[in-house]
């Protein structure tokens, strides 16, 4: 099948600084790809050009299998929904739902019926006569949402149209965004810089860095066999040792154990002497840190999530076994042969 759009060497340079760098990616269609990365990696740059608000400075754009690099954005055929909402304030929400479709020539009675189809999606029919600022920011995400879909879109693009929301409700509305796109089969490319909603909502994630793509997988691929250092650390595992024979290797915090009792050292896996350097209590769990030296004689520090009753078995200045099942350690390529080198401007692993 086709890609439902596809980026080739495709990059975006402003003045001396390139933003996107020759990033190939293909976007699968009615799945939902999430471009995940922190702040200033290019996301945001990358979805302007799918949309054609931006053209590359280099390479080719297709939709559908079509050269659309120089198409304007009204001819893509793409919804859009930004942070922002941007309703028309004095209009009504079935008013704001059915813009697009004014514009797009469509009689009366087809509006009418798109604007219902689309308000019913996002839950908010009942509130069609409303004015935006009577909603809540859910209801009005929700609404800038039944707009995109409204014009049944080709691909549906989204840039962190949660962030705006408190906690709950982005947690919420991460459910119903998977619901609509599951339901309408709609092709989806969310920006997020937030990991657990890229894991919880996609089929496919792309993680980016300085303007590249490190990564390209289902979230359990990626989650489970992080490509290199970057994507490890940005997908929380925080642990990371260089072991005898020269490799790197990481552990997530909560597969980490932490022990008094030197009868722990397991055959196979990671078994490190480490001392106690700080206890947090963190309610459900603890938050213990280590220090050890590792295989290359370096001193690393370590943390263990412990899912305890809230009782510490260690305290700091402990000597204590730090240990890990083979099953755990993920090994990691050798970041210095490694072509995912980052650049002299990258600044996302300072800290
Ligand atoms: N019009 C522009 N002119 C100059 N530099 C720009 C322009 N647009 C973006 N940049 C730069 O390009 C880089 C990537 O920006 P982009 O907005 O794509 O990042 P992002 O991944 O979306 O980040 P965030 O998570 O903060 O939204 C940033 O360093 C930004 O300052
Ligand atoms: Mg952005």
């Amino acid at each position: 099948m086709n890609a439902a759009a596809q980026f080739e060497r495709v990059s975006q340079v402003f003045g001396d600084f390139t933003a996107v760098d020759s990033i190939d990616l293909s976007i699968a269609p009615g799945k939902l790809t999430t471009l995940l990365g922190p702040s200033g990696c290019g996301k945001t740059t990358s979805l302007r050009m799918l949309a054609g608000y931006t053209a590359p400075t280099s390479g080719r754009i297709l939709i559908d299998g079509v050269d659309s690099t120089r198409t304007p954005p009204e001819k893509r055929g793409l919804g859009m929904v930004f942070q922002s909402y941007a309703l028309f304030p004095h209009m009504t929400v079935a008013d704001n739902v059915g813009y697009g479709l004014k514009l797009r020539g469509l009689t009366k009675g087809e509006r009418q019926e798109r604007v219902a189809e689309s308000l019913d999606l996002v839950g908010l029919g009942h509130l069609s006569g409303s004015r935006p600022r009577t909603l809540s920011g859910g209801q009005q995400q929700r609404v800038a949402l039944a707009r995109a879909i409204a014009i049944r879109p080709k691909l549906l693009l989204l840039d962190e149209p949660l962030s705006n929301l408190d906690a709950r409700l982005r947690v919420q509305m991460r459910a119903e965004i998977r619901r609509i796109q599951s339901e309408t089969g709609l092709t989806v490319v969310l920006v997020t810089h937030d990991q657990d909603e890229a894991l919880e909502m996609s089929d496919d994630m792309v993680l980016m860095r300085a303007g590249r793509i490190m990564q390209q997988g289902s979230p359990t691929e990626v989650f489970g066999a992080p490509a290199n250092r970057f994507v490890a650390d940005f997908l929380g595992y925080e642990n990371f040792l260089t072991t005898a024979d020269g490799g790197l290797v990481t552990v997530r915090p909560e597969h980490l154990e932490v022990s008094a009792d030197s009868a722990a050292t397991r055959s196979g896996g990671l078994a490190l002497h480490g001392t106690v350097m700080d206890v947090a209590y963190r309610g459900v769990d603890l938050l213990v840190t280590v220090t050890v030296v590792d295989a290359s004689g370096e001193r690393v520090r370590l943390v263990s999530d412990v899912r305890a009753d809230g009782r510490a078995t260690v305290t700091p200045g402990d000597d204590v076994i730090v240990s890990a099942p083979e099953t755990r350690l993920v090994s990691l390529p050798d970041e210095t042969s490694s072509t995912l080198e980052p650049r002299d401007t990258d600044s996302s692993l300072a800290g």
